[in-house]
């Protein structure tokens, strides 16, 4: 006899049962800009709703978030002086050293804070690495990159996140970070990072765009999947303690193909470019962005993310917190 299934969404009650994705708080991280200057606090035009503060007043960020329920935080900086070697990535008085220092001081462990780790925000050419003619030297890089995520780690780093996409960067980092006693930070490698249109509103808003060519030597070609777990792979072996796949919602495959695949956390990172679509058509009446933003969190929950970081976190926490998902 073929049984007839029941129905498990007669109400609220019982579709909150049988949920086979649960969402919570705690597994979303927000992104930050912290940017040179003083008493600076202001909303980044590419990202509606999401500023940019200067370390004087990043407290403000942190504190509306907490009050949101949201108590982890991806950091990026925006320095006033680039140069080629990118030296205020890892300088001790760097923006995100001192905006580490405040949020520290000021929440201790109430928060936890990790650190993007990469040159193009601090590069005058705007690429990821070092230069050697027009190509990334890939191994000087590494240099820099570990340099740069001691130094996070130093002004109170709980976790560090290579975006850079330079071969052997964990290996790298792990390396350094241990030898200077950091081993317990653990590193979330942004493993596959595609070279994304996506990424365009963030690029505004950190100022980071190439000043010539474009990332894919060192990012992602769209095309391949198997690659980026070949790079996941390599992450693993190298001593990542959690997996990266950036964007999200474009790359939900490979989302639910890395969770099948490893044993890590995964992370997805809903890049500035999904949150603005988001904006940008509920803004025209299009769509409803509680309702957009409420379903593709749990897409990505569902495709098998553990962690996601995302500009829409505050009201993603509320939303669960409202019961209208999770
Ligand atoms: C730095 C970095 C980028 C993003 C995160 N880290 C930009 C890029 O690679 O061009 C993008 C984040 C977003 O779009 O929200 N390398």
């Amino acid at each position: 006899m073929i049984e007839r299934p029941r129905r498990l969404r007669a109400n609220k009650q019982i579709r909150g049962l049988c949920r086979e994705t649960r969402l919570s708080a705690s597994s979303l991280i927000l992104p930050l800009f912290a940017k040179n200057g003083s008493n600076i606090k202001s909303e980044i035009p590419s990202l509606d709703g999401q500023y940019q503060y200067s370390a004087d007043r990043i407290c403000e960020g942190v504190e509306r978030s907490l009050e949101a329920g949201v108590d982890k935080f991806l950091l990026f900086g925006l320095p006033d002086h680039k140069d080629e070697h990118g030296s205020q990535a890892f300088a001790y008085d760097g923006i995100v050293q001192r905006a580490l220092r405040e949020i520290r001081s000021r929440f201790q462990d109430e928060v936890y804070l990790v650190t993007d780790v990469c040159m193009c925000e601090y590069t005058s050419h705007g690429h990821c690495g070092i230069l050697c003619g027009h190509y990334v030297d890939n191994d000087r890089t590494l240099e820099v990159l570990a340099r740069t995520a001691v130094s996070h780690a130093r002004a109170g780093a709980d976790m560090v996140a290579p975006s850079d996409m330079m071969d052997g960067r964990v290996a790298a980092i792990r390396a350094a970070l241990d030898e200077n006693g950091f081993v317990n930070t653990p590193v979330m490698a942004y493993s596959a990072k595609f070279a994304s249109t996506f990424y365009g509103p963030f690029r505004d808003a950190a100022g980071s765009a190439p000043a010539f060519g474009d990332r894919r030597s060192y990012q992602m070609d769209p095309h391949n999947g198997r690659e980026a777990m070949r790079e996941c792979e390599l992450d693993v072996q190298e001593g990542a303690d959690i997996l990266m796949i950036k964007p999200a919602m474009p790359y939900l495959d490979l989302v639910r193909a890395c969770r099948d695949r490893f044993d890590l956390p995964v992370a997805a990172y809903q890049v500035s470019g999904e949150y603005a679509m988001i904006k940008a058509a509920a803004k025209a009446g299009l769509i409803d962005e509680y309702g957009v933003m409420c379903e593709s969190a749990v897409s990505i929950f569902r495709a098998g993310a553990d962690i996601l970081i995302t500009y829409f976190a505050c009201e993603l926490a509320d939303a669960i917190r409202k019961g209208d998902i999770g």
